[in-house]
Protein backbone atom coordinates (compact mmCIF):
# COMPACT_ATOMS: atom_id res chain seq x y z
CA UNK A 1 0.00 0.00 0.00
CA UNK A 2 1.16 3.31 -0.67
CA UNK A 3 -0.27 6.96 0.08
CA UNK A 4 1.13 9.96 -1.58
CA UNK A 5 0.24 13.04 0.04
CA UNK A 6 -1.01 14.96 -3.92
CA UNK A 7 -0.23 19.07 -4.64
CA UNK A 8 -2.44 20.73 -7.22
CA UNK A 9 -2.08 24.87 -7.89
CA UNK A 10 -1.88 25.02 -11.70
CA UNK A 11 -4.68 27.60 -12.18
CA UNK A 12 -7.50 28.68 -9.27
CA UNK A 13 -8.18 25.74 -7.42
CA UNK A 14 -5.43 25.32 -4.46
CA UNK A 15 -5.54 21.83 -3.53
CA UNK A 16 -3.90 19.11 -1.33
CA UNK A 17 -5.48 15.58 -0.76
CA UNK A 18 -3.95 11.75 0.65
CA UNK A 19 -4.79 9.48 -1.90
CA UNK A 20 -4.19 5.64 -1.43
CA UNK A 21 -2.45 3.78 -4.09
CA UNK A 22 -4.04 5.83 -6.61
CA UNK A 23 -7.99 5.36 -5.91
CA UNK A 24 -8.69 5.71 -2.20
CA UNK A 25 -9.16 9.38 -1.26
CA UNK A 26 -8.15 10.03 2.23
CA UNK A 27 -8.78 13.57 2.39
CA UNK A 28 -8.79 16.29 -0.78
CA UNK A 29 -9.21 19.49 0.31
CA UNK A 30 -10.28 22.54 -2.30
CA UNK A 31 -9.94 26.26 -1.48
CA UNK A 32 -11.65 27.49 -4.88
CA UNK A 33 -10.48 31.50 -5.85
CA UNK A 34 -14.03 31.50 -7.74
CA UNK A 35 -15.59 34.45 -5.85
CA UNK A 36 -12.13 35.88 -6.41
CA UNK A 37 -12.30 35.56 -9.68
CA UNK A 38 -15.60 36.50 -10.26
CA UNK A 39 -15.20 40.28 -9.71
CA UNK A 40 -13.07 40.29 -13.09
CA UNK A 41 -14.83 38.09 -14.78
CA UNK A 42 -12.00 35.81 -15.36
CA UNK A 43 -8.49 34.93 -13.36
CA UNK A 44 -5.69 37.60 -13.32
CA UNK A 45 -2.52 35.24 -12.71
CA UNK A 46 -0.82 37.56 -10.10
CA UNK A 47 -4.30 37.28 -8.44
CA UNK A 48 -4.65 33.51 -8.80
CA UNK A 49 -0.73 32.91 -7.43
CA UNK A 50 -0.97 35.09 -4.46
CA UNK A 51 -4.62 33.44 -3.51
CA UNK A 52 -2.28 30.28 -3.81
CA UNK A 53 -0.02 31.76 -1.53
CA UNK A 54 -2.40 32.63 1.55
CA UNK A 55 -4.36 29.18 0.81
CA UNK A 56 -1.83 26.60 0.21
CA UNK A 57 -0.67 26.27 4.16
CA UNK A 58 -4.13 26.00 5.55
CA UNK A 59 -5.19 23.28 2.76
CA UNK A 60 -2.31 20.93 4.04
CA UNK A 61 -3.30 21.12 7.53
CA UNK A 62 -6.45 20.56 6.98
CA UNK A 63 -6.13 17.62 4.10
CA UNK A 64 -3.89 15.92 6.72
CA UNK A 65 -6.37 16.90 9.82
CA UNK A 66 -8.74 14.68 7.60
CA UNK A 67 -7.00 11.90 7.11
CA UNK A 68 -5.61 11.85 10.92
CA UNK A 69 -1.66 12.35 9.33
CA UNK A 70 0.30 14.12 11.58
CA UNK A 71 3.40 13.38 10.19
CA UNK A 72 4.03 13.39 6.36
CA UNK A 73 7.08 10.71 7.05
CA UNK A 74 4.40 8.47 7.35
CA UNK A 75 3.33 8.85 4.08
CA UNK A 76 5.68 7.17 0.57
CA UNK A 77 5.65 10.13 -1.46
CA UNK A 78 4.93 13.45 -2.45
CA UNK A 79 3.11 14.39 -6.05
CA UNK A 80 2.65 17.95 -7.38
CA UNK A 81 1.44 19.05 -10.42
CA UNK A 82 4.33 20.59 -12.64
CA UNK A 83 2.21 21.94 -15.44
CA UNK A 84 0.36 23.17 -17.71
CA UNK A 85 -1.26 25.85 -15.96
CA UNK A 86 0.02 29.04 -14.96
CA UNK A 87 3.57 29.52 -14.23
CA UNK A 88 2.98 32.14 -10.84
CA UNK A 89 -0.08 29.34 -9.83
CA UNK A 90 2.31 26.05 -10.35
CA UNK A 91 5.00 27.61 -8.81
CA UNK A 92 3.33 27.82 -5.35
CA UNK A 93 2.80 23.77 -5.58
CA UNK A 94 5.84 23.32 -6.36
CA UNK A 95 7.84 25.36 -3.76
CA UNK A 96 5.44 23.95 -1.22
CA UNK A 97 6.06 20.30 -2.18
CA UNK A 98 10.07 20.64 -2.62
CA UNK A 99 10.36 22.01 0.67
CA UNK A 100 8.24 19.11 2.03
CA UNK A 101 9.90 16.72 0.29
CA UNK A 102 13.38 18.11 1.47
CA UNK A 103 11.77 18.23 5.18
CA UNK A 104 10.48 14.67 4.99
CA UNK A 105 13.50 12.95 2.44
CA UNK A 106 10.14 11.84 0.74
CA UNK A 107 10.37 11.23 -3.15
CA UNK A 108 9.11 13.82 -5.28
CA UNK A 109 6.51 13.11 -8.07
CA UNK A 110 6.14 15.63 -11.02
CA UNK A 111 2.71 15.26 -12.74
CA UNK A 112 0.93 16.52 -15.77
CA UNK A 113 -2.25 18.30 -15.05
CA UNK A 114 -4.03 16.96 -18.00
CA UNK A 115 -3.12 13.23 -16.98
CA UNK A 116 -4.45 13.75 -13.39
CA UNK A 117 -8.15 14.62 -15.48
CA UNK A 118 -7.80 11.40 -17.18
CA UNK A 119 -7.27 9.58 -13.98
CA UNK A 120 -9.80 11.13 -11.84
CA UNK A 121 -11.33 8.35 -13.46
CA UNK A 122 -9.93 5.57 -10.70
CA UNK A 123 -10.74 7.54 -7.75
CA UNK A 124 -13.15 6.04 -4.72
CA UNK A 125 -14.14 8.05 -2.35
CA UNK A 126 -13.67 7.19 1.66
CA UNK A 127 -16.59 5.28 2.03
CA UNK A 128 -17.61 4.18 -1.54
CA UNK A 129 -17.70 0.64 -2.64
CA UNK A 130 -14.87 -0.89 -4.40
CA UNK A 131 -15.61 -0.77 -8.30
CA UNK A 132 -13.81 -2.36 -11.18
CA UNK A 133 -11.04 0.31 -12.68
CA UNK A 134 -11.36 1.54 -16.16
CA UNK A 135 -9.67 -1.01 -18.57
CA UNK A 136 -7.85 -1.20 -21.92
CA UNK A 137 -7.81 0.13 -24.35
CA UNK A 138 -10.20 3.18 -23.09
CA UNK A 139 -11.00 6.70 -25.12
CA UNK A 140 -10.44 9.37 -22.85
CA UNK A 141 -12.33 12.48 -23.33
CA UNK A 142 -10.86 16.09 -21.63
CA UNK A 143 -12.96 18.86 -21.51
CA UNK A 144 -11.40 21.55 -19.21
CA UNK A 145 -11.15 25.40 -19.25
CA UNK A 146 -7.92 25.46 -21.27
CA UNK A 147 -7.74 21.77 -22.75
CA UNK A 148 -10.31 20.04 -24.73
CA UNK A 149 -8.36 16.68 -26.25
CA UNK A 150 -9.53 13.26 -27.41
CA UNK A 151 -6.87 10.07 -26.88
CA UNK A 152 -6.96 6.84 -27.04
CA UNK A 153 -4.97 5.04 -23.99
CA UNK A 154 -3.91 1.25 -24.73
CA UNK A 155 -1.85 0.59 -21.48
CA UNK A 156 -1.30 3.22 -18.20
CA UNK A 157 0.93 6.15 -19.05
CA UNK A 158 0.70 5.69 -22.96
CA UNK A 159 -1.65 7.86 -24.65
CA UNK A 160 -2.52 8.83 -28.55
CA UNK A 161 -3.94 12.02 -29.83
CA UNK A 162 -7.34 11.30 -31.55
CA UNK A 163 -7.84 15.07 -31.77
CA UNK A 164 -7.95 18.18 -30.35
CA UNK A 165 -9.28 21.48 -30.41
CA UNK A 166 -7.43 24.10 -32.83
CA UNK A 167 -9.03 27.05 -31.03
CA UNK A 168 -10.96 27.95 -27.82
CA UNK A 169 -11.15 24.89 -25.33
CA UNK A 170 -14.78 23.92 -23.86
CA UNK A 171 -14.91 25.13 -20.65
CA UNK A 172 -13.14 28.44 -22.65
CA UNK A 173 -15.93 28.57 -24.95
CA UNK A 174 -18.31 27.82 -21.93
CA UNK A 175 -16.81 30.65 -20.11
CA UNK A 176 -16.56 33.33 -22.87
CA UNK A 177 -20.33 32.88 -24.30
CA UNK A 178 -21.06 33.60 -20.30
CA UNK A 179 -19.72 36.59 -19.88
CA UNK A 180 -21.48 37.68 -23.75
CA UNK A 181 -25.17 36.62 -22.07
CA UNK A 182 -24.34 38.52 -19.06
CA UNK A 183 -24.37 35.46 -16.84
CA UNK A 184 -22.12 35.21 -13.48
CA UNK A 185 -18.57 33.26 -13.86
CA UNK A 186 -17.31 30.98 -14.60
CA UNK A 187 -19.66 30.57 -17.82
CA UNK A 188 -19.87 26.72 -17.62
CA UNK A 189 -22.02 26.15 -14.09
CA UNK A 190 -24.17 29.43 -15.38
CA UNK A 191 -25.09 27.93 -18.60
CA UNK A 192 -25.80 24.95 -17.59
CA UNK A 193 -28.45 26.22 -15.08
CA UNK A 194 -29.92 28.93 -17.41
CA UNK A 195 -29.91 26.07 -20.45
CA UNK A 196 -32.02 24.01 -17.89
CA UNK A 197 -35.22 27.36 -17.49
CA UNK A 198 -35.34 27.39 -21.71
CA UNK A 199 -39.11 26.40 -22.79
CA UNK A 200 -39.01 27.30 -26.20
CA UNK A 201 -35.70 24.35 -28.20
CA UNK A 202 -35.96 26.02 -31.30
CA UNK A 203 -33.09 27.86 -31.65
CA UNK A 204 -29.81 26.56 -33.34
CA UNK A 205 -26.01 27.08 -33.83
CA UNK A 206 -23.61 25.48 -35.73
CA UNK A 207 -21.43 22.67 -35.05
CA UNK A 208 -17.88 22.45 -36.75
CA UNK A 209 -17.36 19.12 -37.64
CA UNK A 210 -14.06 19.85 -39.11
CA UNK A 211 -13.97 17.07 -41.70
CA UNK A 212 -12.67 13.71 -40.75
CA UNK A 213 -9.70 15.63 -39.10
CA UNK A 214 -10.86 14.23 -35.70
CA UNK A 215 -9.78 18.10 -34.47
CA UNK A 216 -12.64 19.83 -32.51
CA UNK A 217 -13.40 23.65 -32.84
CA UNK A 218 -15.24 25.94 -30.54
CA UNK A 219 -14.86 29.69 -31.75
CA UNK A 220 -17.04 29.89 -34.83
CA UNK A 221 -20.03 28.69 -32.60
CA UNK A 222 -18.90 31.24 -30.38
CA UNK A 223 -19.04 34.13 -32.67
CA UNK A 224 -22.26 32.58 -33.95
CA UNK A 225 -23.62 33.77 -30.12
CA UNK A 226 -22.07 36.70 -30.01
CA UNK A 227 -24.07 37.92 -33.68
CA UNK A 228 -27.50 35.91 -32.83
CA UNK A 229 -26.81 38.46 -29.34
CA UNK A 230 -26.45 41.48 -31.26
CA UNK A 231 -29.34 41.06 -33.92
CA UNK A 232 -31.97 40.34 -30.70
CA UNK A 233 -30.87 43.91 -29.19
CA UNK A 234 -31.31 44.95 -32.66
CA UNK A 235 -27.37 45.70 -32.68
CA UNK A 236 -24.82 45.69 -35.93
CA UNK A 237 -24.34 42.07 -35.90
CA UNK A 238 -20.88 42.54 -37.64
CA UNK A 239 -19.38 44.98 -35.11
CA UNK A 240 -21.05 45.18 -32.24
CA UNK A 241 -19.44 43.60 -28.27
CA UNK A 242 -23.60 43.09 -27.52
CA UNK A 243 -24.61 43.16 -23.61
CA UNK A 244 -26.15 40.24 -22.74
CA UNK A 245 -27.65 41.53 -19.54
CA UNK A 246 -29.83 43.49 -21.22
CA UNK A 247 -31.47 40.58 -23.37
CA UNK A 248 -34.84 39.19 -21.23
CA UNK A 249 -33.95 35.88 -19.13
CA UNK A 250 -36.44 33.90 -21.60
CA UNK A 251 -33.84 34.73 -24.44
CA UNK A 252 -30.91 34.27 -22.42
CA UNK A 253 -32.43 30.83 -21.22
CA UNK A 254 -32.79 29.60 -24.91
CA UNK A 255 -29.27 30.72 -26.39
CA UNK A 256 -27.83 29.21 -23.78
CA UNK A 257 -29.74 25.98 -24.45
CA UNK A 258 -28.70 25.72 -28.22
CA UNK A 259 -24.77 27.00 -27.02
CA UNK A 260 -24.97 23.97 -24.90
CA UNK A 261 -26.47 21.84 -27.59
CA UNK A 262 -24.04 22.45 -29.82
CA UNK A 263 -20.91 22.00 -27.72
CA UNK A 264 -22.58 18.36 -26.32
CA UNK A 265 -23.86 17.45 -29.60
CA UNK A 266 -19.77 17.99 -30.96
CA UNK A 267 -18.73 16.26 -27.82
CA UNK A 268 -20.51 13.43 -27.89
CA UNK A 269 -20.14 12.24 -31.36
CA UNK A 270 -16.61 12.51 -31.81
CA UNK A 271 -15.97 10.79 -28.47
CA UNK A 272 -18.31 8.01 -29.20
CA UNK A 273 -17.31 7.73 -32.80
CA UNK A 274 -13.71 7.20 -31.37
CA UNK A 275 -14.16 4.84 -29.08
CA UNK A 276 -16.08 2.84 -32.11
CA UNK A 277 -13.33 3.49 -34.26
CA UNK A 278 -10.87 2.26 -31.69
CA UNK A 279 -12.52 -0.50 -30.37
CA UNK A 280 -12.80 0.85 -26.93
CA UNK A 281 -13.75 -1.33 -24.22
CA UNK A 282 -14.18 1.51 -22.17
CA UNK A 283 -14.97 5.37 -22.29
CA UNK A 284 -13.68 7.86 -19.49
CA UNK A 285 -14.06 11.53 -19.34
CA UNK A 286 -12.32 14.36 -17.07
CA UNK A 287 -12.14 18.07 -16.71
CA UNK A 288 -14.63 20.49 -15.20
CA UNK A 289 -17.07 20.59 -18.79
CA UNK A 290 -17.31 16.90 -17.68
CA UNK A 291 -19.02 18.42 -14.60
CA UNK A 292 -21.83 19.35 -17.29
CA UNK A 293 -25.11 16.82 -16.62
CA UNK A 294 -26.16 17.05 -20.17
CA UNK A 295 -23.04 15.97 -21.63
CA UNK A 296 -22.52 13.59 -18.88
CA UNK A 297 -26.17 11.97 -20.29
CA UNK A 298 -25.26 12.89 -23.61
CA UNK A 299 -22.39 10.15 -23.71
CA UNK A 300 -23.39 7.71 -21.58
CA UNK A 301 -26.72 7.23 -23.76
CA UNK A 302 -24.12 6.73 -27.08
CA UNK A 303 -22.06 4.47 -24.78
CA UNK A 304 -24.52 2.56 -23.75
CA UNK A 305 -25.76 2.09 -27.37
CA UNK A 306 -22.34 0.86 -27.67
CA UNK A 307 -22.61 -1.77 -25.27
CA UNK A 308 -19.22 0.25 -23.58
CA UNK A 309 -19.00 1.69 -19.83
CA UNK A 310 -18.67 5.24 -19.53
CA UNK A 311 -16.49 6.06 -16.02
CA UNK A 312 -17.48 9.72 -15.08
CA UNK A 313 -16.11 11.36 -12.18
CA UNK A 314 -18.41 13.18 -9.40
CA UNK A 315 -18.65 16.36 -10.72
CA UNK A 316 -16.23 17.72 -7.87
CA UNK A 317 -13.46 15.58 -9.07
CA UNK A 318 -14.14 16.31 -12.66
CA UNK A 319 -12.93 20.18 -11.45
CA UNK A 320 -9.57 20.74 -10.62
CA UNK A 321 -8.52 19.00 -7.21
CA UNK A 322 -5.24 17.29 -5.76
CA UNK A 323 -7.04 14.13 -5.84
CA UNK A 324 -6.52 13.57 -8.98
CA UNK A 325 -2.94 14.38 -8.88
CA UNK A 326 -2.43 11.74 -6.56
CA UNK A 327 -4.09 9.30 -8.55
CA UNK A 328 -2.17 10.14 -11.91
CA UNK A 329 0.84 10.35 -9.39
CA UNK A 330 0.63 6.71 -8.01
CA UNK A 331 0.76 5.59 -11.45
CA UNK A 332 3.90 7.93 -12.01
CA UNK A 333 5.15 6.81 -8.78
CA UNK A 334 5.11 3.43 -9.62
CA UNK A 335 7.04 3.56 -12.93
CA UNK A 336 9.92 5.15 -11.17
CA UNK A 337 9.22 9.04 -11.73
CA UNK A 338 11.30 11.31 -9.40
CA UNK A 339 12.35 14.98 -9.59
CA UNK A 340 14.68 16.35 -6.85
CA UNK A 341 15.23 19.83 -5.39
CA UNK A 342 15.57 21.83 -9.03
CA UNK A 343 11.90 20.84 -10.12
CA UNK A 344 10.61 23.50 -12.46
CA UNK A 345 7.15 24.55 -13.11
CA UNK A 346 6.56 23.48 -17.19
CA UNK A 347 3.34 25.98 -18.01
CA UNK A 348 2.82 24.36 -21.59
CA UNK A 349 3.43 21.17 -21.11
CA UNK A 350 1.35 18.63 -23.28
CA UNK A 351 0.37 15.11 -22.43
CA UNK A 352 0.28 13.70 -26.11
CA UNK A 353 1.51 14.70 -29.05
CA UNK A 354 -0.38 13.91 -32.66
CA UNK A 355 0.89 10.58 -34.09
CA UNK A 356 3.22 10.70 -36.63
O1 LIG B 1 -10.73 21.43 -15.18
P1 LIG B 1 -11.08 22.77 -14.68
O2 LIG B 1 -11.61 22.90 -13.26
O3 LIG B 1 -9.87 23.75 -14.79
C1 LIG B 1 -8.95 23.70 -15.83
O4 LIG B 1 -8.04 22.83 -15.77
O5 LIG B 1 -9.16 24.48 -16.78
O6 LIG B 1 -12.15 23.36 -15.71
C2 LIG B 1 -12.73 24.61 -15.54
C3 LIG B 1 -13.74 24.82 -16.66
C4 LIG B 1 -14.32 26.23 -16.71
O7 LIG B 1 -14.22 26.70 -18.03
C5 LIG B 1 -15.78 26.03 -16.31
O8 LIG B 1 -16.66 26.96 -16.91
C6 LIG B 1 -16.04 24.63 -16.79
O9 LIG B 1 -14.85 23.92 -16.50
N1 LIG B 1 -17.18 23.99 -16.10
C7 LIG B 1 -18.31 23.61 -16.73
C8 LIG B 1 -19.18 23.12 -15.71
N2 LIG B 1 -18.53 23.20 -14.51
C9 LIG B 1 -17.29 23.73 -14.77
N3 LIG B 1 -18.66 23.66 -18.02
C10 LIG B 1 -19.90 23.21 -18.35
N4 LIG B 1 -20.80 22.75 -17.45
C11 LIG B 1 -20.48 22.68 -16.12
N5 LIG B 1 -21.37 22.22 -15.25
ZN1 LIG C 1 -7.97 21.23 -14.91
Amino acid sequence: MTRLLAIESSCDETSVAIVEDGRRIHANVVASQVALHARTGGIVPEVAARAHLRWMIPVLDEACRVAGVDDLRALDGIAVTQGPGLAGSLLVGISMARTLAWETGLPLVPVNHLEGHVYAAWLLDPDEAERPEPVFPLVALVVSGGHTFLVEMTDHLTYRLLGQTVDDAAGEAFDKVGRLLGLPYPGGPSIMAAAAEAVAHDRRFPRAWMGDTGDLSFSGLKTAVRRAVSRELGRDPEHDEPDGSQLPRTVVAEMAWAFQESVVDVLATRTIRAATDRGARCIVMGGGVAANRVLRDRIADGAATLGVPLIVPRPGLCTDNGAMIGAAGHRRFLAGARADESLEARPSWKLAQPAA
